[in-house]
């Protein structure tokens, strides 16, 4: 497929800056173009009877849906190129029949394993005991956030009020996760034995994103619930001195929390800027975005290697796990979010960097993206649909940011 010569004019001007490239130089028809490669090719893996992407797990076919759904956003002729409306449409209607069981784990040095088996697609007409995640509701409230998300987003490409509906009955169900445990916040499953980062994050960004988009009856209970969810994430003790965010927090023998050390996750530095980014605009208030700035600053510093390519700070990679290797991509997103709300050069140096990178150096011969950005793709377990949307969340962004 279509090549194009990212890396050669990166190579000449690296000399000169710390990292980036002048990005100007990239046009946006060259992103573009990647771009579309490499979304064919995340396509591949999606198997029409489930509405999944087989090689990778279900909280992570939502991010495959919300890269789909922020490229369509993006240009108008692409959903018919690609038939992004028809394959919103078919995973809405066919996922939540598949059958399957979700587990997960968390290991002491705070390596996430889900396990995730779908048993097989179900009919449309078959009974509910036998449907899997019949609206997106499973025992995790981290995955339904991702869903969550993934249907507001679905619902800004196509207007369609069934994504809304069901992102707000998805929150309902988050909300029931949510008591005064650490003086508040949501769990991360519904066996309630761990509060963390993540759910948090998406509740927050589900809460503020529904408040921009519900009507007015409804809008300032979502609003409400985002500003309650910010105000206790910010002293929970999760955001360390460095402005980073810990994956979670142990309650102590007293009953109080505290941050429990465990990695700084990508992700973790990720959701919680789009989260911020929608209460600025539903508030008006910057000074959210000046808060993100914060982190944001913070977590680029963190992920960069010397080049200024990320790679997840653990040092994991290229054994990050099937949920790992989505995370890098997650940030990405997000970045790009805070950067259309208050635009920064070295967010988006960072941003071009990345996909100059990814499409140089982490590609096969079919446009496959790999676990790590420096590549090559082949590291690890080769490119899965996991890597693959994670690195094409980058040149989303990059499309997103090339031309301001
Ligand atoms: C996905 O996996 C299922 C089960 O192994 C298989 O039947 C199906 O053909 C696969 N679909 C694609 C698009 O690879
Ligand atoms: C939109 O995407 C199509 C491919 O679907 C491409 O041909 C076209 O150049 C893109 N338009 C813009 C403005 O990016
Ligand atoms: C809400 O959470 C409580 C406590 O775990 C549980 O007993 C109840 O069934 C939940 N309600 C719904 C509607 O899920
Ligand atoms: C509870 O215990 C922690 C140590 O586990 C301590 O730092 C904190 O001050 C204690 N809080 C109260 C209210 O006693
Ligand atoms: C904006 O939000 C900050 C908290 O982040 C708060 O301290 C400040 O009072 C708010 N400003 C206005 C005008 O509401
Ligand atoms: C996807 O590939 C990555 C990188 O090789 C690997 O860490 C992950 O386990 C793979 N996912 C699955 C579900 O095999």
């Amino acid at each position: 497929m279509l090549s194009l010569p990212w890396n050669g004019l990166f190579a000449r001007v690296a000399v000169l800056l710390p990292f980036s490239p002048p990005a100007a130089r990239f046009d946006y028809n060259s992103y573009s173009s990647n771009t579309l490669d490499a979304l064919k090719a995340l396509q591949h893996w999606y198997d029409g009877p489930t509405g999944l992407w087989n090689s990778t797990s279900w909280w992570n076919g939502a991010n495959c849906l919300t890269v789909l759904a922020d490229w369509a956003t993006l240009n108008e002729s692409g959903p018919s190129t690609l038939r992004v409306a028809d394959i919103l449409s078919n995973t809405f209607s066919k996922a939540q029949l598949t059958t399957a069981v979700t587990q997960k784990t968390v290991d002491p040095d705070g390596f996430i394993t889900s396990g995730y088996t779908c048993l097989g697609s179900q009919s449309p007409g078959s009974q509910v005991s036998t449907r899997g995640f019949p609206g997106f509701i499973n025992d995790f409230y981290d995955d339904e956030g991702w869903w969550a998300l993934a249907w507001i987003r679905s619902w800004d490409v196509t207007q369609n009020p069934a994504y809304l509906a069901t992102a707000q009955d998805i929150f309902d169900d988050m909300h029931n996760g949510t008591d005064s445990v650490c003086g508040g916040g949501i769990w991360w499953s519904k066996k309630r034995d761990y509060k963390n980062a993540i759910p948090n994050e998406l509740y927050l960004s589900v809460a503020a994103s529904l408040a921009n988009r519900v009507a007015d009856s409804q809008r300032a209970d979502y609003l409400a619930l985002a500003r309650r969810s910010w105000a206790w994430f910010q002293q929970s003790g999760m955001i360390n001195d460095d402005h980073l965010v810990n994956d979670g927090l142990v309650v102590g023998p007293n009953g109080s929390c505290v941050n429990n050390g465990r990695p700084t996750w990508s992700y973790n530095q990720g959701v919680l800027l789009g989260g911020l980014v929608e209460l600025a605009r539903a508030t008006g208030n910057d000074s959210y975005l000046d808060q993100a700035t914060d982190i944001a600053t913070a977590a680029i510093a963190m992920l960069s290697d010397r080049d200024g390519v990320f790679r997840e700070a653990t040092g994991c990679e290229p054994n990050c796990g099937g949920d790992g290797s989505q995370f890098k991509g997650i940030f990405v997103r997000n970045l790009r979010y805070l950067h259309k709300a208050a635009p920064r050069d070295e967010f988006r140096d960072a941003i071009l960097r990345n996909a100059e990178s990814i499409w140089a150096k982490n590609r096969d011969e079919e446009d496959r993206l790999g676990i790590q950005w420096v590549g090559p793709a082949s590291a690890g377990l080769g490119p899965n649909a996991s890597t693959h949307s994670s690195a094409l969340d980058v040149l989303v962004a990059a499309m997103a940011v090339v031309e301001y």
